[in-house]
């Protein structure tokens, strides 16, 4: 059966290029592609100030009417003590979703860390992960989220805010057969794959922070039958463009990406 995820970050209520054109385009455009499932990668608020959470909750509402959404807070939703707001008024921290007629899992982690622009995944939790990985058989597709980036990005300058763990991080997500990773945190759409891992980045979907010639995105994944499609989408009118192709079936038991196409959406 066919599915369709959205994978959107970094709508900054409250950032002083936060577009309300573009939060309408998005929200329409949603309503539209009737997605299955929307998973949020951080970065709901600018600074984490209750105000800002109050508009941003409007807009929650208005994505979990449009269907089921998971949510995960980034660096700036934990500014000035701003998780108190976003665990009681969004989202407990971490989540695990299970679809068993599409055979995905997707674990939610929290790579925020308070008043600071960088992040990490921490011990407790990179242990509650290995512990959540273990319980997922390997014929289902291993899907993790965070909000901080894993390896860096291009077109992004000079590096810096990677987690704290990555190395770490990476090593249990891929001896753990986790398929695919999704993060947001640079605003700059972006796929790689590493030890037959995807990680996929999306860019802001709503505000003008954006670095040289990228514009306000978010990513869509359709699933169907063994491939994965993966299209940048432009919220300023819709338009898409593949970001990737995915073949993947079970084989031996076990879920494998066996074949793949990436197309550049950089010029570095
Ligand atoms: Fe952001
Ligand atoms: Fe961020």
């Amino acid at each position: 059966m066919g599915k369709k995820i959205i994978q959107i970050s970094d709508v900054h209520f409250g950032d002083i290029t936060f577009s309300e054109v573009l939060k309408s385009n998005l929200l329409a455009q949603l309503e539209d592609a009737n997605p299955d499932l929307l998973i949020f990668a951080g970065d709901l608020t600018a600074s984490g100030f209750f105000h800002e959470y109050g508009e941003a909750c409007e807009f929650v509402d208005e994505l979990q009417s449009i269907t089921q959404a998971h949510l995960i807070p980034g660096n700036h939703d934990v500014r000035n003590v701003g998780l108190v707001h976003f665990e009681n008024l969004v989202s407990k921290r971490k989540f695990v979703h299970t679809d068993k007629s599409s055979n995905f899992t997707i674990i939610g982690l929290d790579s925020s860390e308070a008043d600071v622009s960088h992040g990490q995944i921490g011990r407790d939790q990179m242990d509650w992960l290995k512990s959540e990985l273990a319980k997922i058989p390997d014929d289902r597709a291993k899907v993790v989220t965070f909000h901080h980036h894993i390896i860096p990005i291009p077109q992004t300058g000079r590096e810096r805010n990677i987690l704290l763990d990555s190395g770490d991080l990476m090593h249990v997500l891929t001896e753990n057969g986790v398929d695919f990773v999704l993060n947001g945190h640079k605003h700059v759409p972006n796929v790689w794959m590493l030890n037959n891992m995807v990680v996929l980045n999306s860019g802001t979907a709503t505000t003008g922070k954006l670095r040289g010639n990228m514009c306000a995105s978010y990513n869509e994944l359709e699933i169907n039958d063994g491939e994965v499609l993966v299209n940048m989408v432009k919220t300023e009118n819709g338009s898409k463009k593949q970001m990737a192709h995915y073949s993947m079936e079970v084989k031996d038991e076990s879920f494998v990406i066996h074949s793949y196409t990436h197309n550049p959406i950089h010029t570095v």
